[in-house]
């Protein structure tokens, strides 16, 4: 079992650089489904969710030829339309083949994902909308089967919130239907920003990218496209919030830090010195952070994804924060993890209070998630003594190099 052991006490200082964003480049893997032919991705992370979904694509009859940061990724004429268990339950977000397989093949085969560490998570809003668009969808031993009589048929779809997944398996279901597609309450992250502008390049005719109302004009066939995918801003937060817990002094380059408007917001209120320009970011972290309080949202909200890194630094600010998450019900499971560290956080439903105190005391833990498990080395940076986070290959699915890049700067950082 993975293990990384942290030495706490070094103050963060260097530059580092990220990679694109994990969340953007495995739906764009998946759009690649929507036209046969090769297809190149460029600014391709090294970590493990790339490779469960080029298994994925494999197992629906891609080729998938990798370089370095790049990959192609040859699709055939005639796909296997399903996505069995063994690859759902490895990786959620395979449920966004359902609409390119649906509009390639008129039919999709995909394991139902049921819950995950971060809570229930239906699909619900998937589904509603496909069947708006003459989806018939049945559920046989766990496996959901969706079949489609000809093409998908544009039609208006409003959404109760905006939904990342069910906005882009939308997106992909609507790029080949007949007809439009309007996506009423879409999800205006800067992920599906990039997907549309990969769809776009592909022949796609969508208008309303970043809004929250995006009309898709059916086409009849999409064509291979290159694209480079937009940065990982929860890669270049997280590093700035490295520099927050260790009063480090950190650039973080290849990064867009206008998608990080509300996370940099709230680590300056917490005492950060933080400074920005074209494609980079700098922060300073104070001795002591001063407590800030926030609430999750979608974009442009403050991220979910960046909770737990900002509740690691919160956890040793002069006084009391209190954060509520928005997004899922089971998120704060870390939240007893960094109190076997010291912290001082007691929850009630959705929300936090976090007591701030003077020092994290390092100890076993164990990582339940990608960002929890980012949060927990976090918080061993600046704790006294050696923490060993357990289960750290929930770390390698979504941050490359992670301990690698940590130590280049400066941090104290092996794997066990
Ligand atoms: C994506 C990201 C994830 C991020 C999340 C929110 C990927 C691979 N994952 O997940 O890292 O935390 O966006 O920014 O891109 N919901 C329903 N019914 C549905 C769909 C969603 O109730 O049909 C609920 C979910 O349970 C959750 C909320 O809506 O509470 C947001 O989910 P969603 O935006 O769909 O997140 P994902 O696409 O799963």
């Amino acid at each position: 079992m993975s293990k990384l052991v942290v030495e706490g006490g070094a103050r963060l200082q260097g530059t580092v650089g990220v990679m694109g964003a994990k969340n953007a480049v495995l739906k764009e893997m998946v759009s690649a489904l929507l036209a046969p032919g090769r297809h190149r991705l460029t600014n391709v992370p090294g970590i493990l969710d790339v490779t469960l979904m080029c298994e994925v694509l494999g197992h629906i009859g891609c080729r998938v030829e990798q370089g370095d940061h790049e990959l192609w990724l040859v699709v055939p004429d005639q796909l296997l339309p399903e996505a069995p268990i063994e690859l759902v339950r490895q990786m959620r977000a395979s449920i966004v083949v359902l609409g390119p397989l649906l509009a390639r093949c008129g039919e999709a085969r995909v394991a139902l994902p049921g819950g995950d560490d971060l809570g229930a998570r239906p699909i619900d809003m998937h589904l509603n909308g496909l069947e708006a668009m003459g989806v018939d969808f049945e559920l046989v031993h766990g496996e959901l089967v969706g079949r489609v009589d000809g093409r998908l048929k544009g039609t208006e779809v409003e959404l109760p919130f905006p939904s990342v997944g069910a906005t882009e398996n939308l997106l992909f279901a609507g790029v080949l239907a007949e007809g439009d597609t309007v996506i009423v309450n879409a999800a205006r992250e800067p992920e599906i920003e990039d997907l549309i502008t990969q769809l776009a390049e592909m022949g796609a005719d969508i208008s309303g990218g970043g809004t929250s109302l995006v009309t898709v004009h059916g086409v009849e066939k999409l064509a291979p496209a290159e694209h480079h995918v937009v940065p990982d801003r929860l890669e270049a937060g997280t590093y700035a919030t490295a520099a927050a817990i260790t009063a480090g002094d950190v650039t973080v380059t290849g990064c867009t830090p206008e998608h990080l408007r509300m996370e940099l917001r709230k680590l300056s209120e917490a005492g950060c010195e933080v400074e920005q320009g074209n494609g980079w970011l700098r922060v300073r972290g104070p001795e002591r952070p001063t407590p800030v309080d926030f609430a999750t949202l979608p974009f442009p909200g403050f991220h979910t994804d960046m909770h737990p890194q900002m509740v690691a630094v919160l956890s040793i600010a002069a006084g009391t924060s209190v954060i509520t998450e928005n997004l899922y019900d089971a998120r704060f499971r870390y939240v007893g993890e960094l109190a076997r560290m010291g912290a001082d956080i007691t929850t009630e439903a959705q929300h936090a209070v976090i007591r701030g105190v003077e020092q994290l005391s390092g100890c076993p833990v164990l990582a339940p998630d990608i960002r929890a498990g980012a949060a927990l080395v976090m918080a061993g940076l600046r704790a006294e003594g050696i923490t060993e986070v357990a289960d750290a290959s929930h770390i390698d699915r979504g941050y490359e190099e992670f301990p690698e890049r940590l130590r280049a700067l400066g941090a104290r950082i092996e794997r066990g």
